[in-house]
């Protein structure tokens, strides 16, 4: 259970903890060549010792925008991931965020290779490696792993998220004020009208806390285990959404864009995520004029 704090005395938050129902099916089709989430884990964390090995260390830092940077650590784990998918699974398509779209095939994958590259490049220990596979247009399997924690979150669609293999449920809290809430900024905030600042003071005045770890999709899983009560962004990209998104929905969060509805994958790229009565509440203060 995680902590709470209304009306300024330390309570337990009820979380929903009942494991999701077991279901009927597993995504697996022993006569298709495609990955289980055992593969997907295994793939995160080998990618995540690459980052962890490489941390703490001088690194070969170049810019892609005013402050939007890349590592050559980035580009080490991208290159095991995509060599790993294409050997293992030639009919894979992949959106892997320092090299664009590469292959084709029915399997399509979303990879951020380090999600929270600027805290990595800080020595900012919150980072993590996002792998999210998707077939017949539906995201399936997804693992998110932080190796600074050694703490793997993944999720098989209709069949529940997990935490190194404990069972996660999303807070049931319904109130902002006793809500800890998480979002995180575009790297054109010096420059975009859209800039998250406006709705990050509104939050900011009406909700418990809010924080920005630096990680979208380490927030999502956040959000799945219930240390957060929600989250929400603005112009993100589907490596940095795709596999927290199912871990926080199969935790039992609604996922949605900024307007509600059900497509965070597709541009402008917006996400909120929160259990139920909370993201109602949530889409409120977005709404509000
Ligand atoms: C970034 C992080 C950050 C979010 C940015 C992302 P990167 O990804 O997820 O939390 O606010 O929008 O671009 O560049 O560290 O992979
Ligand atoms: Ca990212
Ligand atoms: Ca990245």
């Amino acid at each position: 259970m995680a902590r709470g704090r209304p009306n300024g005395v330390w309570v337990l938050k009820t979380t929903d903890r009942a494991p999701p129902k077991p279901q009927p099916f597993s995504v697996y089709n022993p006569a298709m060549n495609q990955p289980t989430l055992a593969d997907i884990e295994s793939l995160a964390r080998a990618a995540g010792k690459i980052l962890r090995d490489g941390y703490d260390q001088e690194h070969d830092i170049q810019f892609k925008g005013v402050i939007d940077l890349v590592t050559e650590i980035d580009r080490q784990s991208e290159a095991f991931l995509l060599d790993e998918i294409s050997r293992r699974w030639p009919e894979s398509r992949v959106l892997a965020e320092e090299s664009g779209e590469s292959g084709d095939g029915r399997l399509r994958w979303y990879v951020d290779p380090l999600d929270g590259t600027v805290n990595y490049a800080h020595g900012v220990p919150i980072f993590c490696v996002s792998i999210a596979c998707a077939w017949d247009g539906t995201t399936r399997l997804a693992a998110v792993y932080d190796p600074m924690r050694d703490e793997m979150f993944s999720a098989e669609r209709g069949r529940g998220s997990r935490l190194n293999g404990r069972p996660l449920r999303v807070s049931r809290a319904a109130e902002l004020q006793q809500s800890l809430l998480v979002t995180g900024f575009p790297y054109d905030t010096w420059t975009a009208k859209v800039n998250n600042l406006e709705y990050f003071g509104r939050f900011a005045r009406q909700a418990q806390g809010v924080r920005r770890l630096g990680s979208a999709a380490l927030d999502l899983c956040y959000v799945a285990a219930a240390r957060f009560d929600g989250y929400w962004e603005l112009t993100l990209k589907p490596w940095d959404v795709a596999a927290g998104g199912l871990i926080a929905e199969e935790a039992g969060a609604l996922v949605t864009d900024l307007q509600g509805g059900a497509d965070y994958l597709s541009p402008p790229q917006s996400v909120l995520a929160a259990g139920r009565a909370l993201h109602e509440k949530m889409l409120d203060v977005l709404r509000a004029p």
